[in-house]
């Protein structure tokens, strides 16, 4: 669906901004501490980005200010908590607060990232069985309690080795009722071929239950390629019944991407791409992912260096602070799947 402007504009003037959103689509936010107005493009009025993650518990920084009806905020329990319950105190605490200040009313909560791969590779190494534990522990009351709707921890293969004995160990843990889930999220990295395949199989593997593409491009390509597959692709997504969500990865520059240049939204100023723009519902901007005659240094200053590199690894140089670990597990996980 396009969401030109314009259109968006008018649906201002009628009817709240909300006309202008796409429900289905979503931002996989990293983060920008050296540019945090980087952050507020994705999210202007006339965005059609309804929702957004951070692979964190806790809302983005430049985000904070957003209702949830506005971009609804979708927290995350990447791994751990095993034998505690911080994450569900966390949750409560913004659910009910004990102060009525920044209540948000979280409705999607999402599991574990890639626990079935290990931290080297971004994974959240997580045994089935400590999985199991911590989902008991932290996520299951949130459903429970709250009515908290909850993703399917993100792994690679559908059912296969880690989900089927997660599920078990976890209904043994629920005096044998199952550990029920909301919706499964997933990642898809390569061609287009292989964002269609993933969704058959996880839409096979868990039929009726909605498919969030959380994290997915094709990585890589050259210009001409990239854009192809990200017209292909999203329109797949948005017209897919079996995909609610989708969110693709690129809400960064072009100098520090860990998956190619051209996936990203932003040149290396922090000006929309091509895909950038069309992600949010506008026309072409021209501006070129990678300028040719523009070294990668160019864009960063003294004060704010950037250190994008082709070493998929050495890509974390762009943002400090939180985020960071979060970025490279992201980014490495994808490494894993790409084999
Ligand atoms: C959660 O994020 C908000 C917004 O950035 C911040 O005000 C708050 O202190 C954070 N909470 C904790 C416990 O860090
Ligand atoms: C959790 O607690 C159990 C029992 O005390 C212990 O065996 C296990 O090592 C702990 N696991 C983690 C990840 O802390
Ligand atoms: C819970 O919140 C505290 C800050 O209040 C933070 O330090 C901790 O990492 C959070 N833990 C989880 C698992 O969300
Ligand atoms: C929370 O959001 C959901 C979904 O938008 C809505 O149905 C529900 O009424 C809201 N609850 C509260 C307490 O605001
Ligand atoms: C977890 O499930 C697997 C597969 O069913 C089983 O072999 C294992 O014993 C279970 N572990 C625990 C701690 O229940
Ligand atoms: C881009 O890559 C595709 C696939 O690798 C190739 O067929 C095409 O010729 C390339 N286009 C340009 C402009 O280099
Ligand atoms: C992609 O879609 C946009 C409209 O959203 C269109 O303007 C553009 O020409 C398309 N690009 C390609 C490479 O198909
Ligand atoms: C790119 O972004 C910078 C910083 O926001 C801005 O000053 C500049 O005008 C933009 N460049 C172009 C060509 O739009």
């Amino acid at each position: 669906m396009r969401h030109s402007p314009r259109f968006a504009l008018l649906g201002l003037l009628s009817t709240p901004a909300l006309s202008a959103k796409s429900p289905k689509r979503g931002l996989v936010a990293v983060g920008n501490k050296d540019w945090p107005q980087d952050d507020a493009i994705f999210v202007r009025e006339d965005s059609p980005i309804s929702w957004y993650y951070n692979f964190h518990w806790n809302v983005s920084d430049t985000y904070a200010s957003l209702p949830q009806d506005q971009v609804e905020y979708v927290p995350m329990m990447w791994g751990g908590g095993v034998n505690d319950t911080d994450f569900l105190t966390n949750m409560t605490e913004m659910i009910k607060p004990s102060s009525g200040a920044g209540r948000r009313n979280i409705t999607h909560v999402m599991g574990f990232n890639l626990p079935d791969q290990p931290y080297e590779y971004g994974g959240s190494e997580m045994t089935p069985a400590d999985a199991a534990r911590a989902w008991v522990h932290n996520l299951l009351p949130l459903r429970e309690k709250f009515g908290v709707k909850l993703g399917l921890p993100v792994v690679g293969d559908p059912r296969g080795g880690w989900v089927d004995p997660f599920l078990k160990n976890c209904s043994a843990l629920n005096e044998d009722k199952a550990c029920e889930f909301d919706f499964v999220p997933l990642h898809a990295f390569g061609h287009f071929g292989i964002l269609k395949d993933r969704v058959g199989s996880f839409a096979s593997a868990f039929p009726d239950v909605p498919l969030w593409v959380v994290e997915y491009g094709y990585n890589d390509q050259n210009l001409s390629t990239t854009q192809d597959y990200f017209n292909q692709s999203l329109a797949f997504l948005e017209d897919s019944k079996d995909v609610a969500r989708y969110s693709w990865f690129g809400s960064f520059r072009s100098t520090v991407s860990n998956v190619g240049p051209n996936m990203a939204m932003l040149d290396p100023w922090g000006n929309l791409t091509d895909i950038g723009s069309w992600y949010l519902g506008g026309e072409a901007t021209g501006k070129a992912a990678m300028p040719n005659d523009t070294p990668r240094t160019n864009a960063c200053s003294a004060e704010h260096p950037c250190t994008g590199s082709d070493d998929k690894n050495a890509g974390v140089g762009l943002s400090s602070g939180r985020g960071l670990g979060l970025w490279s597990a992201a980014a490495s996980g994808l490494v894993l799947l790409l084999l």
